[in-house]
């Protein structure tokens, strides 16, 4: 499980996170919603140690990351896979380095990466024909199934996508949560998704919704519908902002 407690994080004087609390249970499937901007990417590189929070704690499976050794801390984000909002792939490496680093970064026997990499593509829809291609020469959406190939290398526990669609058209929006749900029920690995995209309504168990630094609403996905929190009521049916003029 992972218990964020009180989490607080400014830049300069700009509060991000303001006394941010949020449980998410072993196995869930959990949407991060929030408009551009309101710092879910900042809570996300909280949670993976990238940006250290002001004051609060993250506890990940009993263990406050804050009080951990550098070697503590590497076993726990040995469990975490994360997705990075832009899928992060290394544009020098082809397609098959790209993937195949984390296996060797980790001892892996290096005659056994090829046909590793090549179950990893085919597990995320991609064929042998894309293995000597660079990043420059793939779709984003491509890209983001080669970043999620890489992630799953190490069948993580816990599984962290940020804005995994974001630019994407419709069908492969479709295809990539499609290919998160299948990856969560595959590896039964805690699934957190960010996105401003409320799509993933259709897969996600549960949701959390971040506004102003905190989390404002959570709860099982189908009863958001039902939240009557004008903030969340607007955004998630992408209405302006200001008074509700509907009555439900
Ligand atoms: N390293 C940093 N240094 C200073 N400010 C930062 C840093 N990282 C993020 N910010 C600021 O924190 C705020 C939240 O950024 P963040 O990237 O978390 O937003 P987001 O909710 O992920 O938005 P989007 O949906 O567009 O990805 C922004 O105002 C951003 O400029
Ligand atoms: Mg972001």
């Amino acid at each position: 499980m992972i218990e964020i407690k009180n989490l607080t994080k400014s830049f300069g004087d700009k509060k991000i996170t303001r006394g941010l609390d949020l449980k998410i249970n072993n196995n869930d499937f959990l949407a991060i919603i929030g408009r551009s901007g309101e710092g879910k990417s900042v809570l996300l590189k909280q949670i993976i140690g990238l940006i250290k929070p002001d004051a609060g704690e993250i506890i990940i499976d009993g263990q406050n990351i804050s009080e951990l050794t550098k070697i503590e801390l590497q076993e726990v984000y040995k469990k975490c896979g994360y997705v990075f909002q832009f899928a992060a792939l290394l544009d020098s490496l082809n397609v098959f380095e790209n993937i195949g680093i984390t296996l060797l970064e980790n001892d892996y026997p290096p005659d056994q990466v090829m046909p590793e990499v090549i179950k990893r593509l085919k597990s995320v829809g991609l064929s042998e024909d894309v293995l000597y291609k660079y990043p420059a020469e793939l779709s984003g959406g491509m890209k983001k199934r080669v970043g999620l190939a890489r992630t799953l290398m190490l069948s993580p526990q816990i599984l962290i996508y940020d804005e995994p669609t974001t630019g994407l058209d419709p069908i492969t929006v479709k295809l990539i949560h499609e290919l998160i749900k299948k990856t969560h029920e595959d590896l039964n690995a805690t699934t957190i998704v960010i996105s401003h995209d409320i799509e993933i309504f259709k897969y996600a168990k549960t949701v959390a919704m971040l506004h102003e630094g905190k989390i404002i609403y959570t709860g099982p996905t189908e009863n958001i519908w039902d939240c009557q929190n004008p903030y969340i009521y607007q955004f998630i049916r992408g209405l302006e902002e200001g008074p509700i003029t509907k009555v439900y």
